[in-house]
């Protein structure tokens, strides 16, 4: 085993308990020892970062969701032959560690080891609680698509920074909004997970295929569901909803889910979107690269001006305590930048402890192409 990096020594801040989340851990528990392996990313660019983003996720998340003294500690990004491992120690239940991990975007499969014998890893179910199968996020290819694995990265990230755990069943179903959807990666993992989803894209084309897509998913997969789309001979009509659950059981109980988007900025105040009633936001900004001359007017080469235009009204729209996580392109704002933007709208930067004692690590950047290198942000509604 090559262990490339070590970042996080056990922590000092015992006792302190993020809300939202009972562990129902009992302080006294023995530590474990855990090798998770990744999931290799098709996207072989992406593959180079899928060990640091990996580290960035499993600490954001268990930061959010779990007591200070169950959090993992010596989390090291380790090499095995073709595959990548995290190895790290926890002395959190492990049935309910197993479930955490199990809602990582990269996870393979999990092993504990055994202390002192670097050659006994015993197996560890790592187990996926989805509503839907992850055909309906894989399926659609397009360009401008945000890689899959990092959108579901951000969709745990903001979902565990608003004290919203990973797995239902929830006491309300929260509500995910991706004010820049495109053509829906970020609504549907938010459907996968059984969570209501609310998308805004300006560009009509996008709409009108995710649209299509979504309705023919369900009609193929034989799901009950109620959907109110685009019509041809309306031009105005710019909301559409898909009222969908996993079976005929689940729709009577009332546990189905909706999906609705409007064609619209994603700033726009007069939307039907209720003060106060988005959980998380999550949203992979344009990178302000102009693929093609008609899309200049969708790919905004001001990042900041376009975030300080909306941020305003996504505070607006975000409960108080709800999250954000950004995507953005770093060649064109700043990481600080980005933060200063959300914060003058009262939406204020998650720093990772660490980050506190030892300086800025921001370890989900990472490149996408010759042009455009992304970084992550969470912050939270204060
Ligand atoms: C990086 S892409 C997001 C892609 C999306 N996550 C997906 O996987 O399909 C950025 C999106 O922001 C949209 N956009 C540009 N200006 C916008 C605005 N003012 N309000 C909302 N969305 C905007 C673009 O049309 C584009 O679809």
């Amino acid at each position: 085993m090559h262990k490339v990096r070590c970042r996080r020594s056990p922590s000092t801040d015992r006792g302190k308990r993020p809300g939202g989340y009972d562990s129902g851990i009992d302080t006294s528990r023995p530590v474990h020892h855990y090798l998770l392996l990744l999931e290799t990313d098709l996207n072989r660019v992406f593959s180079r970062s899928l060990g640091s983003v990996a580290v960035a996720e499993l600490e954001g998340v268990t930061r959010a969701l779990l007591a200070a003294e169950h959090r993992p500690t010596d989390v090291t990004v380790t090499s095995l032959g073709r595959a990548t491992g995290l190895s790290f120690s926890s002395s959190a239940d492990p049935d309910a560690l197993d479930r955490l991990l199990g809602q990582l975007s990269c996870g393979l499969a999990l092993f504990e080891q055994t202390p002192g014998d670097s050659t006994t890893l015993t197996p560890r179910p790592l187990t996926e609680s989805l509503v839907y199968d992850t055909d309906l996020v894989s399926v659609q290819r397009y360009r401008g698509k945000t890689n899959e694995r990092l959108t579901r990265a951000m969709l745990n990230l903001a979902l565990a920074n608003a004290g919203i755990g990973l797995t239902g069943p929830w006491d309300r179903t929260p509500t995910v909004l991706d004010p820049m959807c495109g053509r829906g990666t970020t609504l549907n993992w938010a459907l996968c997970y059984g969570l209501n989803a609310v998308g805004i894209e300006p560009d009509a084309g996008s709409l009108r295929h995710y649209d299509g897509f979504l309705r023919t998913w369900a009609k193929q997969h034989r799901l009950p569901h109620k959907h109110q789309g685009y019509r041809p001979n309306n031009a105005e009509q710019r909301h559409t909803t898909l009222d969908v659950a996993p079976t005929r059981a689940a729709q009577k109980a009332g546990d189905g889910q909706r999906v609705e988007t409007f064609n619209a900025d994603g700033g726009d105040r007069s939307l039907a979107i209720k003060r106060g009633s988005i959980d998380a936001i999550v949203a992979d900004l344009p990178y302000g690269i102009q693929h093609r001359a008609d899309q200049a007017r969708l790919d905004p080469a001001d990042t900041l001006e376009l975030l300080a235009r909306v941020a305003p009204t996504w505070r607006r729209w975000l409960r108080k305590g709800g999250s954000v996580c950004v995507a953005w392109n770093v060649k064109r704002a700043s990481r600080v930048d980005v933060a200063v933007a959300l914060a003058e709208a009262g939406l204020l930067e998650r720093v990772p402890d660490h980050d506190l004692a030892h300086g800025p690590d921001h370890g989900m950047e990472h490149v996408v192409d010759s042009t455009i290198t992304r970084d992550v942000l969470v912050a939270v509604a204060r």
